[in-house]
């Protein structure tokens, strides 16, 4: 039976979608099976962060509607064969969605899969409130200011109430040199204003800007130990966080 995490933030922009398709991918190539799940409605964006768009005919409401089968539903990802992507309602609004009728294709999923990853719309709207009837875990992505940092918080409060265990947080574009003038707050600051579980951090890296925009998820070393790193700690392995090292006066010089 898989374990299914929602990845949520309550604030918009912070890099769920992105995350939730190297993630995927990373769970993939350590040789689990993946159902990365798109709960964006109407705005979704994941197919495009795996460069999918044009592979996706289907999504949960032609599931419901009889139009397809689960099957005929689940995108393959190009790059690893045990990582698939299912979208909810590409097109219509959610409004039209059962839940009933969406938890027992979830039901189905878990059959098949080793991890579901469900990427939450921003907000605590219906697709917010939906992945958390769906699932048992969450991940919450945070940046390191303080619009964010509230945002989580009360996401967390919400997530609490209706016990989804464990709650992690994933600290998202990290730069030092902002920490270094007090752009950014530090990870300290978050982790104690949020009083939660760090499960990984990832660096500002302008190829992941690029990967996504792309779809191939292109991202430079650090980000891939980062990436690396999370899905083996969220497997139950004790890894540490990669450290960005600061480039020597040589390595600046040369760009
Ligand atoms: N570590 C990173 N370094 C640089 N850019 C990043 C990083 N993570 C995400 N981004 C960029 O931030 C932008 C927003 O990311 P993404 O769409 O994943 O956010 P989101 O939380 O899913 O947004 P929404 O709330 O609208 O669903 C994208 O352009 C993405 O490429
Ligand atoms: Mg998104």
């Amino acid at each position: 039976m898989a374990r299914s995490i929602m990845i949520t933030s309550g604030k918009g922009g912070v890099g769920k979608t992105t995350l939730v398709a190297n993630l995927g991918l990373a769970l993939a190539r350590l040789g689990k099976r993946v159902c990365v799940v798109d709960m964006d409605l109407g705005l979704k964006n994941l197919d495009i962060a795996m460069g999918l768009e044009n592979r996706l005919i289907y999504d949960a409401h032609d599931i419901m509607e009889g139009r397809c089968s689960l099957q005929e539903a689940l995108v393959q990802d190009k790059r690893a064969a045990t990582l698939y992507l299912l979208s909810v309602c590409k097109t219509i609004s959610l409004d039209k969605i059962h839940f009933e009728d969406l938890k027992q294709i979830l039901e189905r999923l878990k059959e098949q899969f080793d991890l579901i990853l469900l990427d939450c719309p921003a907000g605590i709207e219906k697709g917010f409130q939906y992945s958390m009837l769906l699932a048992e875990e969450a991940l919450c992505v945070i940046q390191l200011d303080i619009a964010s940092l509230m945002d989580t918080d009360r996401v967390i409060g919400i997530l609490l109430r209706n016990q989804i265990a464990p709650i992690r947080l994933v600290i998202n574009r990290v730069n030092p040199s902002y920490i270094q003038k007090k752009i950014q707050c530090t990870l300290k600051e978050a982790l104690d204003y949020l009083s939660l579980d760090c499960a990984g951090i990832l660096y500002e890296d302008p190829l992941i800007l690029m990967g996504n925009n792309l779809g191939n998820g292109k991202m430079n070393e650090l980000s891939r130990q980062c990436i690396e790193a999370l899905a083996r700690r969220l497997l139950g392995e004790k890894v540490g966080l990669p450290r960005y090292k600061e480039k020597n006066i040589l390595q600046k010089i040369l760009g």
